[in-house]
């Protein structure tokens, strides 16, 4: 017996709308990929996915703070082993200082592994007079404006889960091994950040945490257990249902998308009628739900009610990206509605995306105050309406990249058009990282 919700199963998204399709003009080649890819093995496996659920439980406790980050849109060109060795570099520094600032364990998400598909605002692009499809992620189409890159090419899919399953190998192994003991932290320093003004205050922390965990050891005789192993968790936006549905198995009467621990709902999909919440809906995995400035408090109320019946402990983490304008006036009013379901999120905040700016040079950009900004009052709200700001949801990266406006090393305008990366969002380059989490735990000290 499968204890599913009444009505679903792993295709019964395909009778809802769909938002975002994509047009491929072979279908019988996408059906073909997609038997592939059903009949490979996962790349997750569902006890790793219960113990993110119930890690996630104790974030909506207030007991953990959940850690997730990465690329806005990962690159085939990027499974390479110095940009996953990096990105995992920032995300161990920045846990060590939430472990000591907030003095919680922290849950580290990355956005990789599997964050390949990408929603758009429009179908299409314009450039000099021609228009192709836009760009919607290296498992669908490619970045370059020529119409043979961006038609949707099934094979696509398979490298997207090939690249998924060399990423987390590499992430694996290194978590397991010495890579991620606190002993080790020489190891974790990018080079390039060592000229960064905040390096210093970093390494004061370090030489904290590990004069504490010394004294531990020297008064128990014996080593601090579990430092040597550092769990990451994956996850991507359960955009391209297709995709999601092939990577769907059955394990303990239960079903699970087995791609990814913690799939999520990008905010242009998150509607109660559609394909991507009747996906959702029926599988075991915690999941995340982009909340943005459109979604009204009483649909959002709904859709948690819907997504997760029996308020299984850690199901939902909520998303809040409202921009440093529009979180004091409509975040209240989210907690409240969600309150009076009398159901259990984790609120994480997402800085990033309700604060997308175009630079005076053209580029997309972020300005670092707006992010902290948004975060600062996501822990004021929280603390003044008696909830808990359970985590972060940043896009960053490990590269020197100038994406992303100010922090301490001063990148500005002019920076972008030389070392601007990504080819969707700006991220946070590792040193705005960094002094992003210490900040973050400075503002968290001082609301206590
Ligand atoms: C994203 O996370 O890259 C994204 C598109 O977010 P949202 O759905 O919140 O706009
Ligand atoms: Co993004």
């Amino acid at each position: 017996m499968e204890f599913t919700q009444a009505g679903w199963h792993p295709g019964s998204w395909r009778s809802k709308s769909l938002m975002q399709p994509v047009a491929y003009a072979d279908p019988a080649l996408l059906r073909a990929v997609l038997a592939r890819l059903a009949a490979m093995p996962p790349l997750v496996t569902p006890t790793e996915v219960e113990t993110l659920r119930m890690q996630l439980a104790e974030v909506a406790a207030g007991k953990r703070f959940l850690l997730q980050g990465g690329d806005c849109a990962e690159r085939f060109e990027d499974c390479r082993e110095s940009i996953i060795k990096n990105r995992l570099k920032v995300f161990l520094q920045m846990s060590v200082v939430l472990v000591y600032g907030l003095q919680m364990p922290v849950v580290r998400v990355g956005r990789f592994a599997g964050q390949y598909a990408k929603p758009r605002s429009a179908p299409t692009e314009t450039r000099g007079g021609v228009t192709l499809s836009a760009y919607l992620g290296d498992s669908i189409n490619g970045h370059a404006f020529t119409a043979q890159s961006r038609e949707p090419d099934p094979n696509r899919l398979v490298t997207a889960y090939t690249s998924s399953a060399i990423i987390l190998n590499l992430v694996r192994a290194l978590g397991e091994g010495g890579f991620a003991n606190l002993y080790n932290v020489e190891n974790w320093n990018l080079d390039f950040a060592e000229q960064s003004p905040l390096f210093g205050e970093y390494k004061a922390i370090i030489a904290r945490m590990r004069d504490a965990l010394r004294f531990a050891e020297t008064v128990s005789q014996q080593p601090v257990a579990g430092l040597g192993r550092v769990d990451f968790f994956t996850s991507h936006e359960a955009l391209h249902l297709p995709y999601e549905e092939a990577m769907t198995r059955s394990s303990t009467h239960h079903m699970y998308n087995l791609s990814t621990h913690l799939p999520w709902i990008g905010k242009r999909t998150l509607q109660l009628e559609s394909a991507h919440v009747e996906y959702m809906r029926g599988i075991r995995n915690p999941i995340g739900m982009k909340v943005g400035p459109e979604l009204s408090p009483s649909a959002l109320a709904s859709l948690v009610r819907h997504l997760n019946p029996d308020d299984t402990p850690g199901r939902l983490t909520l998303i809040t990206r409202l921009g440093v304008d529009g979180i004091a006036e409509r975040l209240p009013s989210l907690i409240a509605a969600v309150r009076a379901t009398g159901h259990q999120v984790v609120w994480c905040c997402d800085p990033m995306h309700g604060n997308t700016e175009t630079a005076e040079c053209g580029y997309k950009t972020r300005r670092f105050d707006n992010i902290l900004g948004e975060l600062a009052q996501a822990l004021d709200i929280h603390a003044s309406e008696g909830s808990v700001l359970g985590g972060m949801h940043l896009e960053l990266t490990g590269e020197n990249v100038a994406e992303c406006i100010g922090g301490a090393s001063g990148i500005s305008d002019k920076d972008l058009p030389h070392a601007y990366r990504s080819s969707v969002d700006p991220r946070l380059n590792a040193d705005q990282s960094l002094e992003m989490a210490i900040q973050v735990v400075g503002k968290y000290a001082t609301g206590r």
